[in-house]
């Protein structure tokens, strides 16, 4: 799996993934519905992929809709759901023109009809986009996709790392997450991208989802560029130390 091995030194575009939180929170503390929330959190999905090529982050995984967040009242999932076939209709040219590319990963099968249809439709009209790999995590679970990959992986030849890494795979982009952004204070994986955030830099913050803007992008990348990552290993210092032979330590 490709991931950024140096983070201070590291000048590679990073994988970046949100965990876009606080939206009914949002809605209820303005006297609004939790819906009214949601559609606010739209704008903030712009505002970061508008920062997001400016800070050198190529790919943006957002979790839009878990597969848990079926159990939310009828009113909640119609009306996401129909903000997310709006989203996909009204986007798609916008989209194509500023070369963002978008994929949707998670399970298609439950979706209404209309939806996998303007999802199909934005992911073939921006489908040359190279400015950004934006993914949005919709019906999604990352035990349920764990499962799926590692069942195709198991009948498919070699079972290792590599293979279920690639069995994975889906939407554009797909690699390990470098930075993972939960916003509302909470601080949980929820589900999300479990394999590929398994050395992701955990960033969190008190602001309610539709509040987040760019500035907050560039905060947590800010962070993200002071963290010495090391997944499991030394820092560049102590690990020429620990290679000397014990004779040779002070
Ligand atoms: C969590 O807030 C947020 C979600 C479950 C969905 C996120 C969805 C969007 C930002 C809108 C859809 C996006 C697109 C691009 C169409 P919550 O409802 O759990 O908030 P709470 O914790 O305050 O209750």
């Amino acid at each position: 799996m490709q991931s950024n091995l140096q983070c201070k030194s590291t000048t590679s575009p990073l994988h970046v993934g949100i965990i876009m939180d606080g939206n009914g929170r949002w809605g209820e503390r303005r006297g609004l519905t939790r819906t009214e929330g949601h559609r606010a959190g739209v704008d903030a999905v712009g505002r970061v992929m508008t920062a997001a090529p400016g800070l050198n982050i190529d790919t943006l995984t957002m979790f839009a809709f878990s597969s848990d967040n079926w159990k939310r009242p009828r009113p909640e999932v119609d009306g996401m759901m129909h903000l997310i076939e709006h989203y996909m209709t009204m986007q798609a040219q916008p989209f194509a023109d500023a070369g963002i590319r978008l994929t949707v990963i998670g399970r298609r099968d439950r979706l209404p009809d209309a939806t996998v249809a303007a999802i199909e439709k934005i992911e073939s009209v921006t489908a040359t986009g190279t400015t950004l790999n934006a993914r949005l995590a919709i019906d999604f679970s990352g035990r349920h996709a764990l499962l799926e990959a590692a069942a195709r992986a198991f009948w498919s030849g070699p079972f290792t790392a590599d293979t279920l890494s690639a069995a994975l795979a889906t939407g554009s982009g797909y690699r390990d997450i470098d930075l993972l952004i939960r916003t509302s204070g909470e601080q949980r994986l929820s589900d999300f991208l479990l394999w590929e955030s398994a050395y992701a830099e955990l960033w969190f913050t008190q602001t309610l989802w539709p509040d987040f803007t760019g500035e907050n992008l560039q905060q947590a990348v800010d962070a993200f560029r002071n963290r010495n990552r090391r997944f499991g290993g030394l820092p560049e210092a102590a690990a020429a130390v620990s290679s000397q032979p014990a004779h040779a330590l002070p």
